[in-house]
């Protein structure tokens, strides 16, 4: 396909990319199916790769991320974010109420919407497209998150052609993470012993403030728009706005209500208080708008908020009850949790048996006692927390909870390291459930993918002697007869186990990477190190300073995997696995040839870049023909430095006389110009 066809084919595909991505994530109406979306898509990525010059910032290819923003530009607002007040109590409401009446001679009406619990955005359009991307900040100035909100699904970033929207506008709304995405990206938090976030709001505020935009299109961020401003509107009100951004492709919350007096504003936030732990996200609160752009006006503002609009803001959830027990649950990693056990009693339309106490300083905080009576709180998490004592209701002869110094599993005397959160059961593979959480681990989906041997199969198996460790997963197929004399296996589920596990082992190396579970290292953890050294032969003989040379990889990553491969067992099961015939090694990805301008050359790339990833400057040098070294030795020839880079490498590369370059300057070797 030549430049111009491209071209066409491009233009093509991003409309019917957008028109799809708008019937999936704003609609939840999809037209076709995911693997037909990722086919145009690819066609669309691969398009893009053979003409760059043909990459706009709005193609639906900037959705899967990529870029790297090192910091976040500051901006001023064009119209101030301003907050609302609050209200707590139906006084206060009615008195808001009748401010307005005072002020204003006319019928009004109000429009009520939900208060989204997430960050404000302010995203600017021209000529329908998506220009600009704004937090809140201080209200008058915010930050350009331009990049990372892109990749979020339900933004869009072409309007429809010929629509009937200004050339420029603005519309505001909530970012917010959706709860069941919450709760699964923070149990991956917690697996990998990085701290969970508290609730969906704070996970996605982090989210947005991430360097690099292939992470933040991963975690599945929503946004619901609430507010449409420019120059000179043509229209009359707030409702016919929304409606307007409805048919611009916008996502509005079909929830917003026109109420025609304060009572049927009590009625609105009567259903909702009932209704909001049905929705899929959080709110904490209704907000009240009067609906006439002409009233606004009269209305005015104060210097924070406007005078014409209002939030209510529910209560949290709570009742008091009984804490039964406290209990320690021993997680994959070797984490432990302690969990209250609760008299159950009825909270937020559902009966609450435990509540979450999150480690030994929490259960410190609260000053808890056997028998005490506690407030429990339903936040936006799934699990209720405690957030008191009732400290008055207290039996003058309880005892005080002390924290477990065993392992309630193995007995092993657990551990705490300085600065962690968690106490840990340091018996990694003699320890039940964190054997049996790593081989759970080892078969998950995202892993080894061996669904024909479930958790609960695991479990049994694992009780039954037959399975100890994830090596012993690969011996299966020599036991069958075993198998067939335990409950609930059949000759035709042994079948199934046995054809998936051998199947399994066509699996990629970065899967069995993640798969075997070292600490820290993720999905994308893994995926690095294994394009990075290729083998685990290679990974294994890696030291600090070559593991923290890989993209993403920090100190803390490194260090886990050392501590992983200096022990003697984890070793021995390595090659137990690679003598089953797993992958251990990265096929060889085809490379791009662009030149050969870098032959002969080493390079070492180490910092932050803003303009690209180390992952993305790596292959270009090898496009080029360069090679990338590992370590800064003497043979090595340029240290592509961007920022933060660690001034012990500064310093041996200064020290060995190494050309030091910037990625302009890399660009400038591989156009072969003079540096
Ligand atoms: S309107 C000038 N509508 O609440 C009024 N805000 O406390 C602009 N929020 O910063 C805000 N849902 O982040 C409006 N339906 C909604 C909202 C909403 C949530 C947030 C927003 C704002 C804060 C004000």
């Amino acid at each position: 396909m030549n430049f111009e066809e491209a071209k066409i084919r491009i233009a093509a595909l991003s409309t019917a990319l957008h028109e799809h991505n708008y019937a999936y994530y704003t609609l939840s109406n999809p037209v076709i199916a995911d693997f037909e979306f990722d086919q145009l898509l690819n066609e669309l990525l691969a398009l893009e790769k053979q003409y760059p010059d043909l990459i706009t910032d709005n193609s639906p290819s900037q959705r899967v991320g990529g870029s790297i923003t090192k910091n976040f530009q500051t901006v001023t607002h064009r119209y101030p974010m301003m907050s609302l007040g609050n209200t707590y109590n139906e006084q206060d409401l009615i008195d808001f109420d009748l401010r307005i009446k005072k002020q204003i001679e006319d019928n009004f009406e109000y429009v009520c919407e939900l208060k989204f619990d997430g960050l404000a955005i302010g995203l600017t359009y021209e000529n329908g497209l998506l220009k600009q991307a704004v937090t809140r900040g201080d209200g008058s100035k915010g930050d350009d998150v331009t990049a990372n909100v892109r990749t979020i699904k339900s933004i869009p970033l072409q309007l429809p052609v010929g629509a009937d929207y200004p050339a420029n506008f603005e519309v505001r709304g909530e970012i917010l993470m959706h709860r069941t995405v919450f709760e699964q990206l923070n149990k991956d938090r917690d697996e990998l012993g990085e701290t969970a976030y508290a609730n969906p709001r704070n996970f996605a505020s982090g989210t947005l403030k991430m360097q690099d935009s292939k992470e933040v299109a991963k975690r599945n961020l929503d946004c619901f728009i609430y507010f449409f401003l420019t120059d000179n509107s043509n229209f009359k009100n707030h409702s016919e706005s929304l409606n307007k951004l409805i048919s611009w492709g916008f996502k509005v919350s079909p929830t917003f209500t026109i109420c025609k007096d304060i009572n049927e504003v009590h009625d609105f936030i009567q259903k909702w208080e009932k209704e909001r732990f049905d929705l899929s996200y959080d709110i904490d609160g209704v907000v009240l708008k009067v609906n006439n752009y002409d009233q606004q006006q009269e209305l005015g503002f104060t210097a924070k908020s406007p005078r014409w609009a209002i939030s209510y803001k529910y209560k949290a959830a709570e009742v008091e009850t009984k804490l039964l027990s406290v209990s320690y649950q021993v997680g994959r990693t070797g984490a432990i949790t302690p969990v209250a056990n609760l008299q159950p009693v009825l909270l937020a339309g559902t009966t609450v048996k435990r509540a979450s106490l999150h480690n030994a300083d929490q259960i410190e905080k609260l000053d808890l006692y056997e028998g005490d009576i506690v407030k429990v709180e339903k936040g936006g998490e799934i699990i209720p927390k405690i957030i008191e004592v009732n400290k008055s209701k207290r039996d003058l002869f309880a005892q005080k909870i002390t924290y477990i110094t065993e392992c309630p599993e193995c007995h092993t005397p657990l551990i705490r390291k300085a600065g962690e959160a968690h106490h840990y059961c340091p018996n990694e593979l003699g320890c039940s459930p964190q054997v049996i959480g790593k081989m759970q681990h080892f078969t998950a989906r995202k892993a080894m993918n061996i669904d024909s041997l479930g958790d609960e199969t695991i479990e049994q198996l694992y009780k039954a002697g037959l399975i100890l460790t994830i090596a012993d997963i690969y011996e299966l197929k020599n036991k069958r007869a075993a198998m067939l004399a335990l409950d609930r296996f059949a000759e035709r589920s042994v079948d199934n186990i046995i054809a998936g596990i051998e199947s399994s082992k066509k699996n990629a190396f970065e899967k069995v990477l993640f798969g075997l579970g070292i600490r820290y290292v993720g999905e994308t953890v893994a995926k690095k190190l294994a394009v990075h050294f290729r083998t685990i032969d290679a990974l294994m003989q890696a030291d600090f300073e070559s593991l923290i040379l890989v993209d993403e990889i920090g100190e803390r990553i490194a260090e886990s995997v050392l501590q992983y491969f200096s022990n003697p067992a984890q070793v021995q099961q390595i090659n137990k696995l690679k003598h089953a015939g797993l992958n251990f090694e990265s096929s060889s990805i085809e490379k791009i040839v662009e030149g050969a301008n870098l032959k002969g050359l080493s390079f070492v790339i180490s910092g932050v870049f803003s303009n690209f990833s180390r992952e993305e400057l790596k292959e270009k040098i090898e496009a080029n023909g360069g090679k990338i070294s590992s370590s800064i030795s003497s043979k090595l020839n340029y240290l592509v430095a961007g920022d933060n880079m660690g001034p012990s490498k500064l310093q041996k590369a200064t020290e060995l006389g190494i050309k030091i370059i910037s990625d302009e300057e890399l660009f400038t070797l591989i156009k072969n110009l003079p540096l």
